[in-house]
């Protein structure tokens, strides 16, 4: 436990690391259309992890076959994200694991346990900081309703840079809460690119700017500057409050098309939004860099799921999803769209319980539509 002092010192500590953080952003673009070879690296993480992913795998494996074959792929298998290897080296990425990941270009990651209180980052915190993913970026899409939303949730910045740096004083604790310029344009520029590419006419901003004056205000108003150079594009910007529940309002819906938002907002509302699509067993999601990027599930290593015996009953769908995010960033369409074809119209019903179909009826069916 610290006194006022000590903790004015781990503060100062704190601000000159996010001012160096800022100093030395690099934001050179990867061009995948461009690269002769492209190295996926592979990571099971825990849980159910290494269940989806060898399912993910077998996938990616026949799609690219020919391309694996000549080499101008390369599945790249990553061992040691495990919450057995990371709790005994107490290290929350291993640093041989962090090099090995270094050393791909694109990464396929199943869920990783994040150890609840206690000192150790999130894997996937410490992954999205180490690569700077800095867009997160989670499509949820529900034609029978007309609803098409893409989240750009800001992914390196807010209440998760410094989320396992808080201090405790006696009788109380403080976290702290970052937005930069920088970190704030580029998600915002990501999102409205998407906007310009995919034809959307309207990008709403969501923040809690009433009540955390200075971060969020700041995140509104650089949105606001970035749509100034998005003519035809509309910025309409909201609270997250309003938000949650607008999503659940079927008369409102369906118009909103992209989001821009800050890290924790972005990660709480795209678990209602994969919800309101079918649960979060069902949305892909993706951390992309302008030199790496990473696509994962959306949900968890279910540690639940292993410990009831359900492990027969796992859903793969959300890291297929991701999958296909993956095959169209590395500019492998074709793949990505019989992919996306496939998912879309296998109808084996899998409900990650008894209840619904096991994983392998799942995929035989869906290797039957590929
Ligand atoms: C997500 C997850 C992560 C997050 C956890 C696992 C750290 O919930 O990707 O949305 O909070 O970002
Ligand atoms: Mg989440």
């Amino acid at each position: 436990m610290m006194d006022i002092t000590k903790a004015c010192e781990a503060f100062r500590v704190l601000l000159e690391e996010q001012q160096a953080r800022i100093a030395n952003a690099n934001e050179e673009k990867k061009d995948f259309s461009k690269m002769e070879t492209v190295t996926i690296g592979i990571i099971d993480g825990d849980g159910i992890g290494p269940l989806i992913m060898t399912q993910a795998e077998k996938v990616l494996r026949m799609l690219l076959a020919e391309e694996i074959a000549d080499g101008r792929i390369l599945l790249k298998k990553i061992d040691g994200l495990t919450i057995e290897n990371r709790m005994a080296l107490g290290k929350s990425v291993p640093e041989d694991v962090l090099a090995q990941i270094k050393s791909c270009d694109v990464l396929l990651k199943g869920p990783t346990t994040t150890p609840m209180g206690g000192t150790m980052e999130s894997a996937n915190v410490t992954l999205r900081r180490e690569l700077d993913l800095y867009a997160n970026v989670r499509p949820v899409s529900i034609p029978e309703e007309g609803i098409d939303w893409i989240f750009y949730r800001e992914n390196t910045e807010g209440e998760y840079v410094l989320g396992s740096r808080g201090i405790s004083l006696p009788g109380m604790a403080v976290d702290f809460k970052v937005t930069t310029d920088f970190g704030t344009r580029r998600i915002a520029k990501a999102a409205f690119d998407y906007a310009k590419q995919n034809g959307k006419t309207r990008v709403s901003i969501v923040t809690k700017a009433n009540i955390m004056k200075k971060t969020d205000g700041k995140f509104t108003e650089i949105c606001h500057q970035v749509a100034e150079n998005y003519p035809g594009i509309t910025a309409d910007d909201w609270y997250i409050d309003i938000m949650t529940a607008n999503l659940v309002n079927p008369s409102v819906r369906n118009s909103f098309q992209v989001f821009v938002l800050p890290n924790l907002y972005g990660d709480i509302i795209t678990d209602e939004a994969a919800q309101i699509q079918g649960g979060v067993g069902s949305a892909g999601s993706a951390n992309m860099g302008d030199r790496y990027a990473m696509f994962e599930a959306i949900h968890g290593s279910a540690p639940r799921m292993l410990a009831e015996g359900l492990q027969d009953y796992v859903n793969p769908t959300s890291i297929l999803r991701a999958t296909v995010m993956l095959l169209r960033h590395i500019c492998r369409q074709k793949a990505a769209q019989r992919l996306e074809k496939a998912l879309d119209t296998c109808k084996v019903n899998v409900t990650g319980d008894a209840s619904g179909a096991t994983c392998e009826a799942f995929m035989t069916e869906l290797f039957t539509l590929l």
